[in-house]
């Protein structure tokens, strides 16, 4: 695999980072993750925005890739060597504070980031997303700034082996009672025939599925409000669903081993989906 470090495009097994990289030793970094459609990053400008602010709120010196054309001229040269411009793949992008002696504080203002990016080929287990998920809920233990996309994703990663240890697709974090999003996704119920989802705030990330999904629900006039469920609206909602870059929308048909809904996919979650669909293969 060509994956592109701090300026060079280099073999996966060549490109090595030191020990006193800062995203190593501190978690010091962002990451961002495009969906990639023939070839095209799908919403490319709103990940980019998102990465911006990432680097924006920790002070991280926006390297090269930060920029819209440098990000293209990196994308299309891995994923044309790697071969992915038929079908779906993902861009992952991570910039950390650099490499430094260790010491909590930042290091001089002239220490470059790391920056790599890598492309790989990407499936979406139709067969799960048409027979509807199980998920599990999980007390959320993260740190007051959801928002940004750091690469510190020790509590995601231990709520996401939860669910696979129980034989489920997704952990949702519940915070103080309030249902606030999945370990790699964003959470939406149907209350009343009311979509609802958690607003944006410090508490989730800024979800770039979330957008789109709502966008496609205002343009197909289904009803939104962005206000969190509560764990107790877990048992009315009609309908539950995930949203991802790489889950697209995807209805839970289980949540802690209770049937939600009918037990099956609910029509808001097909529709979104579909309208989520078009949105990508255009
Ligand atoms: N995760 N919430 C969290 C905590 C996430 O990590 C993600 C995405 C989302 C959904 O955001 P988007 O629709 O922009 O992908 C919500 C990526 C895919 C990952 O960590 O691999």
């Amino acid at each position: 695999m060509l994956v592109y470090l701090n300026g060079n495009f280099v073999s996966d097994e060549a490109a090595t980072i030191s020990v006193l990289d800062r995203g190593f030793i501190f978690g010091d970094g962002v990451y961002e993750v495009w969906r990639v459609v023939r070839g095209r990053l799908f919403e490319s400008e709103r990940h980019l925005r998102r990465l911006q602010h990432g680097l924006g709120e920790l002070r991280i010196t926006q390297p090269e890739i930060a920029d819209a054309k440098q990000l293209s001229r990196i994308a299309e040269r891995l994923l044309s060597e790697n071969g992915l411009q038929q079908g779906d793949a993902t861009l992952y992008v991570e910039i950390t504070r650099g490499t430094a002696p260790r010491a909590h504080a930042f290091p001089p203002a002239d220490t470059a980031p790391t920056v790599f990016a890598m492309a790989k080929s990407f499936t979406l287990p139709h067969d799960v997303r048409a027979a509807g998920a199980q998920v599990i809920t999980t007390p959320d233990v993260r740190w007051l700034r959801c928002d940004i996309k750091t690469v510190q994703l020790l509590p995601n990663v231990m709520a996401k082996q939860k669910a696979v240890e129980a034989g489920a697709l997704e952990a949702v974090f519940i915070r103080d009672g309030i249902v606030t999003e999945g370990s790699h996704t964003n959470v939406f119920g149907v209350i009343d025939g009311e979509v609802r989802t958690h607003p944006q705030n410090q508490f989730v990330l800024p979800g770039v599925t979330r957008d789109v999904v709502l966008e496609v629900a205002a343009a197909s006039g289904v009803r939104v409000r962005e206000e969190a469920m509560r764990a107790a609206d877990l048992e009315r909602a009609t309908e539950l669903f995930l949203t991802g870059t790489t889950t697209d929308v995807m209805p839970i048909v289980r949540i802690d081993g209770r049937v939600v809904g009918s037990g099956t996919p609910g029509p808001i979650a097909r529709r979104l989906y579909e309208g989520l669909r078009e949105r990508l293969e255009a």
